[in-house]
């Protein structure tokens, strides 16, 4: 009666079998969920194309090319940051914004263009469309711009002329956290498609299970009426399920430790390379200081506190005497402003809790990109300015770094020192010299 015993161990096979299908699917939702820059977006992005019948003409929106080059002129300087047009980046893919926003027609268009001017204002006014991009966006700010009507149509007109040609003949984009993905065609299996396949395997093994189950109750009610039996048999029979038996059995063991040994190794990959990326970190200080109120509301100047941002690697956090220069004046009442007193007095420094952290393995220079290479403080920061507490904005990782290295072309106007590199390099190409032409990708620069 060996047959028996095996089956109770074909059993518990297919038992472990779907427990770790179902941990597996489990874990792909969440990574699905996880994807910020993955291919989901890229699905949503190419079912709107789709939908569409791959990008038809929207009443309202230029198509001539003035307005479309106006209008790439105006993304690339001030959307591109943030967006692409078919995949997902700070914020949402915009290929096909102007059908999926509230209104038809101009109406959309117009909701557009209050977006684009004041898109915290459309929140707070409790347009459910605005309030769930917000949800899935928070805390990141679109940055506001004064845009005349004019100039979103031209923007629209870019995206229109960018969605009908659709991400296949889009170059090669690359995500914020320095992933490649080839638009598109090679985006693999996608995570709805896992699921239902991993969804029909959990139900043909249960299936399966089931069916055994019945076989051998059957087969023990039949082979129990039967008067002659051995007693070696009729121990297998009668005998009952124990959980001693299976404790000490060594092929259960066996699959249990490697199950165990699997779960704890892909847990803590999955810890290892989150490790260090703090995107969003927004600590509280101990005096409430406002970057929308000084930097923001009194226009003071960022280089006014963060005095050596301009001229030496770091930027510096404002020691209490320079919050002193107006504050021994302005607001001397405020319990917050008697905590600058108190540490001036004491002559003991503010304890400002620190939140952009590079590793010590990495060298990061200031001066290098606001004042040689004029990147804004808003483009790494993002909109500090209305900000009530700072967070980090960027994700500070090295394919973060690169990425922009790839992209932006060296500002070498007026820079004597780049002439000659930039004849050379023109000699080879017509594309812009881009930092990683002056060698902004050698490890040797951004590590010590
Ligand atoms: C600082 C990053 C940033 C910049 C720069 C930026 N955006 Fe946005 N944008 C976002 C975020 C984040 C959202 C999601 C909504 C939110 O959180 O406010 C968004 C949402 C949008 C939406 C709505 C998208 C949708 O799916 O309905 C449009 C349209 C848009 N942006 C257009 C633009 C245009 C045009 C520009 C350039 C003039 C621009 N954005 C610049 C971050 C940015
Ligand atoms: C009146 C002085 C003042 C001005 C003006 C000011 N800051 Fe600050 N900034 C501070 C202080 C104080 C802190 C530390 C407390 C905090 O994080 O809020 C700080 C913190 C920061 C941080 C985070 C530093 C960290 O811990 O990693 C950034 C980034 C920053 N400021 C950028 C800016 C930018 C960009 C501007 C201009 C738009 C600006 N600041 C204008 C005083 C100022
Ligand atoms: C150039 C002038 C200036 C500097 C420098 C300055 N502040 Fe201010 N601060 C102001 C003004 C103006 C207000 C608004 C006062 C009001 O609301 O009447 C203000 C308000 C504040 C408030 C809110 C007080 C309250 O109770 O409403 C805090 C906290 C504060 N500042 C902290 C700081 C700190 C910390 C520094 C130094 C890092 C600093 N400020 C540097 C001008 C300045
Ligand atoms: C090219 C991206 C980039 C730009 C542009 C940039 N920063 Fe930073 N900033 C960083 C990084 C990266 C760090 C973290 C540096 C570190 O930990 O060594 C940082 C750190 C800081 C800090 C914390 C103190 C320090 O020096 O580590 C302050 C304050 C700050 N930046 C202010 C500014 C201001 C003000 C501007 C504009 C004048 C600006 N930054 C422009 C990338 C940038
Ligand atoms: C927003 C775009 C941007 C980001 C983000 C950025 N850089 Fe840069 N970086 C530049 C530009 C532009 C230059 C060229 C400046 C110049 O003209 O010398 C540059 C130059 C450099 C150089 C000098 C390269 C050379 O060949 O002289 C170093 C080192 C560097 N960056 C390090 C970093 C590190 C480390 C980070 C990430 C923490 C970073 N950068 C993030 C735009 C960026
Ligand atoms: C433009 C700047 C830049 C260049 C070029 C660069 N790195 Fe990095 N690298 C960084 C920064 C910033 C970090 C730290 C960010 C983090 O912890 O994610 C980093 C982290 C690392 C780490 C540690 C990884 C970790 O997760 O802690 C290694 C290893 C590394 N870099 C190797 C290299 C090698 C090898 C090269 C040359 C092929 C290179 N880097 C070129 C900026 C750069």
């Amino acid at each position: 009666m060996a047959l028996g015993c095996k089956m109770r161990n074909f059993l518990f096979l297919i038992c472990i079998l779907s427990g770790t299908v179902a941990y597996a699917q489990q874990d792909s939702a969440t990574a699905a969920g996880d994807a910020a820059a993955g291919g989901e977006q890229q699905e949503t992005a190419a079912a709107d194309d789709a939908a569409s019948g791959g990008g038809e003409k929207y009443p309202g929106i230029p198509t001539d090319q003035a307005s479309i080059s106006a209008g790439q002129e105006l993304f690339e300087g001030n959307c591109k940051t943030c967006h692409n047009i078919h995949t997902k980046l700070v914020g949402p893919a915009l290929a096909n914004v102007y059908e999926r926003v509230p209104g038809e027609g101009e109406e959309s268009i117009e909701w557009l263009h209050n977006f684009i001017y004041n898109s915290q204002k459309v929140i707070a006014s409790g347009d459910p469309y605005a309030q769930k991009l917000w949800e899935e966006y928070k805390p990141t700010v679109m940055t506001s711009f004064p845009f005349e009507k004019e100039q979103v149509k031209d923007i629209l007109a870019y995206i229109q002329q960018e969605t009908i040609k659709g991400p296949a003949t889009a170059s090669t984009e690359t995500g914020p956290g320095g992933e490649v993905t080839t638009d598109g065609k090679q985006t693999g299996i996608s995570s709805t498609y896992m699921s239902v396949i991993l969804g029909v395997l959990i139900f043909v093994l249960v299936l399966i299970l089931v069916v055994l189950i019945l076989i051998v109750n059957i087969l023990v009610k039949y082979l129990k009426d039967k008067e002659d039996l051995d007693e070696a048999d009729r121990e297998v029979i009668e005998q009952k399920f124990s959980f001693k038996d299976l404790a000490t059995n060594k092929v259960f063991l066996a699959i249990l430790t490697a199950i165990f040994i699997a779960v704890v190794a892909k847990t803590s990959i999955d810890a290892l390379f989150t490790v260090g990326i703090q995107q969003g970190y927004q600590p509280a200080q101990p005096i409430a200081f406002s970057h929308a109120l000084h930097a923001g509301e009194y226009e003071i100047d960022c280089n006014y506190c963060h005095t050596g941002v301009r001229k030496s690697k770091n930027a510096n956090i404002p020691s209490a005497n320079i919050c002193m220069n107006c504050h021994s004046v302005v607001k001397t009442e405020s319990k917050q402003i008697q905590e600058i007193y108190k540490a001036v007095e004491e002559n003991k420094p503010i304890e400002w809790v620190r939140i952009h952290n590079l590793p010590d393995l990495a060298y990061f220079n200031h001066e290098q990109h606001v004042e040689v290479g004029e990147i804004e403080c808003q483009t790494c920061h993002g909109p500090i300015e209305e900000m009530e507490v700072v967070y980090q904005y960027a994700p500070l990782t090295m394919g973060w770094c690169i990425n922009c290295h790839r992209e932006t072309a060296v500002n070498a106007d007026g820079n004597d020192y780049y002439n000659k590199l930039v004849e050379l390099h023109n000699q080879e190409t017509d594309e812009p010299m881009t930092v990683e032409d002056i060698g902004g990708l050698e490890c040797s620069k951004c590590h010590y």
